[in-house]
């Protein structure tokens, strides 16, 4: 498969610093497709009236690779169009564009697969209202991944480093009366912040430790996953999961940065996560 990679240096700035660059690749952008044309609205009625609104989003097609990745630019009427950047990227595909590739699934922030880096900051489409009409939505696939095609990042990386830390109860005792594992509230207590990440990625591709050690350091995402272990009473292999860790590269390439807290949907902590791993294993060494 053949994979673009999405490494300018303004994508690199506008995910960590939420500036909407885009430098050389506007140039390259394409022709604007409309949708309506703006008109007066002198004498409409309110709800006939168009809210016309530009979105520029990266375009690469693995059939085409001698072609350089560009912008292209769309225009929709935003008073026929839902109120998140999801709704805006399903008009453009059903109405104007039907090569516009991105990935999506549940419309409700919970399946994690329409994250991208919009307005220059990662997030999920579905949870992303759109901004102003008279601002252009910039929207890129995550940055510092391989592309797929278009806005679709290329996530084996990252789903083989959610396999290596095993995300899954292990035991080495059985149930003592035969049942299920059960645990206090406040032992399950210990796991509200941490389960309800949905592996979307937007805190790993903003992280620059990931960004430049992606084959070794696990990122936040899966860091985080892995906490999610280690605090879950029920675990009897906590050492194990925290010796895997015993090396430069695993976990110690956080500097605490915080991009990662910075810029997840879900609002959980990656950050912290990681930095309760680091003190139980300081703790425990
Ligand atoms: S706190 Fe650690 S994981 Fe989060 S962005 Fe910074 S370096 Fe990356
Ligand atoms: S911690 Fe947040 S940003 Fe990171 S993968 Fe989980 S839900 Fe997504
Ligand atoms: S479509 Fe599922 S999280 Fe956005």
């Amino acid at each position: 498969m053949s994979l673009s990679f999405v490494s300018q240096q303004c994508l690199r700035q506008s995910a960590v610093m939420g500036v909407a660059a885009v430098g050389g690749i506007r140039a390259l952008a394409g022709g604007v497709r409309h949708l309506a044309s703006v008109a007066s609205t002198e004498g409409v009625p309110k709800q006939e009236q168009k809210r016309m609104k530009k979105f520029e989003i990266y375009r690469w097609n693995p059939d085409t690779p001698e072609k350089k990745p560009e912008m292209q630019t769309y225009e929709i009427d935003l008073n026929k169009t839902g109120p998140m950047v999801l709704d805006a990227l399903i008009r453009i595909k059903n109405e104007i564009d039907p090569t516009l590739t991105f990935r999506r699934s549940c419309r409700e922030g919970i399946c994690g697969s329409c994250a991208m880096n919009i307005e220059g900051g990662n997030t999920l489409a579905c949870l992303c209202r759109i901004s102003d009409a008279d601002k252009v939505t910039r929207i890129y696939p995550l940055p510092h991944t391989y592309v797929v095609k278009d806005l679709v990042p290329d996530m084996t990386q990252f789903y083989k480093q959610y396999k290596s830390i095993k995300p899954y109860l292990q035991r080495k005792t059985p149930s003592p009366d035969g049942r299920e594992f059960r645990q206090s509230p406040e032992e399950r207590k210990k796991l509200d912040g941490l389960y309800e990440c949905i592996l979307c990625a937007c805190c790993s591709t903003s992280c620059p430790s990931y960004w430049w050690n992606s084959q070794e350091y696990l990122g936040p995402a899966i860091l985080l996953q892995s906490y999610r272990w280690i605090a879950d009473s029920r675990d009897e292999f906590k050492a194990e999961r925290k010796q895997a860790f015993e090396n430069e590269m695993s976990l110690y390439r956080c500097h605490t940065i915080m991009n990662c807290t910075r810029t997840c949907p879900k609002g959980l902590n990656p950050g912290l996560a990681i930095a309760q791993i680091k003190k139980e294993m300081a703790l425990s060494s």
